[in-house]
């Protein structure tokens, strides 16, 4: 445990600074907001804050369309805000992760504005362009925000790609002066102290060598262009350049985005031979979804394959490499309503999954709200929905043959604003997060589930995260130990074993609404140290209950 490296100890904290606080009214959190609630993070046990984009931008897609990699967008404050709050968490012990956004840029990005003016400026191969009919694109790939991923521009008579939004145009990764320039970028925030990179859609950055038609996923004759270009070979290259130039002799970590990148290729991806410290793969995340990661189109899972895609994770990294443990991230639906039945308690629900997040071998990722209990939302109206895949969502179901109101029930389950929601500080007017008038509703549970009223309140999912996070940071079987399941084939129970010199941890969680009764032989010379009811009998595990159980080696 001594050589584990700082970041393998503690647990990260994921901020959406959009809707973290706002101390001038703008209706928008800032740095400074931050800044003021080091804290209540220094409290809650972490030791990283991971920011979601801050840069300038246009804010099409919420910061990850970037106008100039090395500044701070007004809206969230100054350089000088910035450089006080990496100074402040650094007293408090707490480093700062920033977000590169390096697969695209904001098509008002001086890059882009250069490239797109004509076929022979300098930067004219910076982005990803092609000849074709106005009418008809290249290919029929489809952006993941929905609508084709290619645009014409009129003003070079070419397309260029988009994998997200038609303003957030692909960069050209084999050009060597962009990779160099976005390493420069990199390199500027290690210079001003920042703790380490969260890496954005990272397996987009390498196309393949020829653009053609895929299989239609969709009744429009499309194909998601994540089917098409996600994970290309010869990714890698670059990659290994990136942690050259950039990564290398630095005590940060680093943490790609990799939907796409399963458990059997993460040998290539992190540990000696890899390129980052740990990797985001998304296959606990996508199981609601078909191919295409369309909404519309949910499908039923069973709680075994979310154990496999876990435990293949922990396994794939068990002798070489690292996990980040995730439930939830400012992309995904609330895990409370991602992961558990409907109707499920949102308190116990919290717990439950608290426990697993904390007791998995890896980093756990805490989101902004999690750690108080937040639950989805549903707004009525598309209207009142700020993230542009809803809308691209919304617009794919109606296209393919649904309501409006059957679209709007996807949009309640997958809806991206169901993690942006602003941070709920206190019962008080927007919940303590504005005085001004919020860039998007405030959760209409704020007077309940709230910071304050959970500091103060023993019991709450707050003080568990905080009893729990202080365990684990403790525990040598928990920060190292080996992990195994058990009960690998039961529908109703996730349960596994840490183990090492010093204990036997047991994590059990029942994922149903019913009791449910197992063998319990093993528990015998075992303790409870933790659990969601006041007590356990053993071998009995009510509705959602999560107990975790030690046994000490002799
Ligand atoms: C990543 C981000 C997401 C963003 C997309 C495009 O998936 O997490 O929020 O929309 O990349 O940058």
């Amino acid at each position: 445990m001594n050589n584990f490296k700082w970041w393998q100890k503690t647990a990260v904290y994921q901020i959406y600074p959009k809707s973290f606080l706002d101390t001038t009214g703008s209706g928008t959190g800032d740095l400074n907001g931050i800044t003021q609630k080091l804290d209540y993070l220094k409290n809650l046990g972490i030791g990283a804050i991971w920011l979601t984009p801050i840069y300038p931008s246009p804010q099409v897609d919420n910061g990850y369309d970037i106008s100039d990699y090395t500044s701070i967008d007004p809206r969230y404050g100054t350089m000088k805000d910035f450089e006080k709050l990496i100074s402040e968490a650094d007293k408090r012990n707490i480093k700062i992760v920033m977000d590169l956004v390096y697969n695209h840029t904001s098509n008002q990005h001086k890059w882009f504005i250069e490239s797109k003016s004509s076929k022979n400026n300098p930067k004219s191969d910076w982005y990803i362009w092609r000849d074709g009919d106005p009418k008809k694109p290249p290919t029929n790939w489809r952006s993941i925000f929905g609508g084709s991923a290619w645009t014409w521009c009129d003003e070079r008579q070419q397309y260029y790609l988009h994998t997200f939004a038609v303003e957030q145009p692909d960069l050209n990764w084999e050009n060597p002066e962009v990779r160099q320039a976005l390493y420069d970028a990199a390199n500027f925030w290690l210079e001003k102290g920042v703790g380490g990179f969260r890496i954005d859609a990272i397996t987009y950055i390498k196309k393949p060598k020829k653009f053609i038609d895929g299989e239609p996923d969709n009744k429009d004759g499309s194909i998601s262009v994540h089917t098409m270009t996600a994970n290309t070979s010869g990714i890698l290259d670059f990659l290994h350049e990136f942690k050259r130039k950039v990564f290398d002799n630095h005590d940060i970590f680093t943490v790609g985005e990799a939907n796409g990148v399963s458990a059997d290729e993460l040998k290539n991806w992190v540990g000696d031979k890899g390129v980052f410290d740990m990797l985001f793969e998304f296959s606990h995340l996508v199981l609601p979804f078909t191919n295409g990661e369309i909404w519309c189109y949910p499908r039923e899972w069973k709680l075994t394959e979310l154990k496999k895609a876990l435990s293949d994770s922990q396994n794939a990294t068990k002798n070489n490499g690292w996990c980040p443990i995730f439930f939830e991230n400012h992309d995904q639906p609330r895990c409370i309503n991602h992961f558990m039945p409907k109707n499920s308690d949102p308190i116990k629900t919290a717990k439950a999954l608290a426990t697993i997040l904390l007791t998995l071998r890896g980093t756990p990722f805490i989101y902004q709200g999690q750690e108080l209990g937040f639950t989805n939302t549903a707004w009525d109206s598309i209207e009142k929905y700020n993230d542009i895949s809803s809308h691209g969502q919304y617009q794919i179901a109606l296209n393919e043959g649904f309501s409006p109101e059957q679209a709007m029930k996807f949009v309640h389950f997958f809806s991206r604003d169901n993690a942006r929601t602003p941070m709920q500080w206190n019962e008080k007017i927007n919940a303590g997060f504005t005085s001004g008038t919020s860039w998007l509703p405030i959760h209409d549970d704020y007077e309940k589930c709230n910071a304050e009223i959970e500091t103060d309140d023993e019991n709450s999912v707050l003080n568990y995260y905080i009893k729990l996070n202080d365990f684990r940071k403790n525990s040598e079987t928990l920060l190292s130990g080996y992990y195994e399941e058990i009960f690998k084939d039961d529908e109703n129970i996730f349960a596994f074993k840490r183990s090492s010199e010093k204990s036997k941890i047991y994590v059990l969680v029942n994922f149903t609404l019913n009791e449910v009764k197992f063998q319990a032989d093993f528990l015998k010379n075992a303790n409870l140290i933790f659990g969601n009811y006041q007590e356990n009998e053993k071998g009995i595990l009510r509705p959602l209950e999560a107990v975790i159980f030690e046994e000490a080696v002799k």
